[in-house]
């Protein structure tokens, strides 16, 4: 094969490589803290959790803002701004930036569920979304 055909190849499978690394380094970063033996079904179920919020009392979720289709756009609760899909077979920039994913974790499991995220939970809720 010459390079014309090798090239596109490369650009298509380098980002999957990418995802993969990605959350491979976070989840053995977990697991040297002590959390183990992730799961995507304890992920989704994660994902669907309403909690109380603690002054309004209303439930929260992720899929307040990312939707109930990770295969499509979400709306911001509060601003109403459209988000990407989540779902990385669809959006290839997800699960590929380490830093990204533990600012957003931080920030969106104290919106949502009013503390932060376990490495246990994070490490769910990775191999959930892994599979998206
Ligand atoms: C109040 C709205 C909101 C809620 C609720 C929310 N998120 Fe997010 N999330 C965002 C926004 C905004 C971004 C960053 C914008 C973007 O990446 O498109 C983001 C990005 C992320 C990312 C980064 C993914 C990547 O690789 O780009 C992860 C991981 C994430 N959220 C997980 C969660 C989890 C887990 C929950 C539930 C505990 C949750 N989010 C709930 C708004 C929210």
């Amino acid at each position: 094969m010459t390079m014309k055909y090798i090239a596109p190849l490369l650009l298509f499978f380098l980002p999957i490589a990418l995802q993969a690394d990605v959350v491979d380094g976070l989840i053995k970063g977990y697991q040297a803290g002590g959390a183990g033996d992730f799961s995507a079904k304890q992920g989704a179920e994660a994902w669907k959790r309403l909690v109380p919020h603690a002054k309004s009392g209303q439930p929260r979720s992720c899929g307040d803002c990312h939707g109930s289709d990770l295969t499509k756009a979400g709306r911001h609760a509060k601003t109403g701004k459209s988000i990407e899909p989540m779902a990385p077979s669809v959006n290839l920039e997800r699960l590929s930036d380490a830093k990204k994913i533990e600012k957003w974790f931080k920030r969106n499991c104290k919106w949502t569920w009013g503390r932060e995220c376990t490495a246990q939970e994070k490490g769910d809720l990775l191999r959930y979304l892994q599979q998206q």
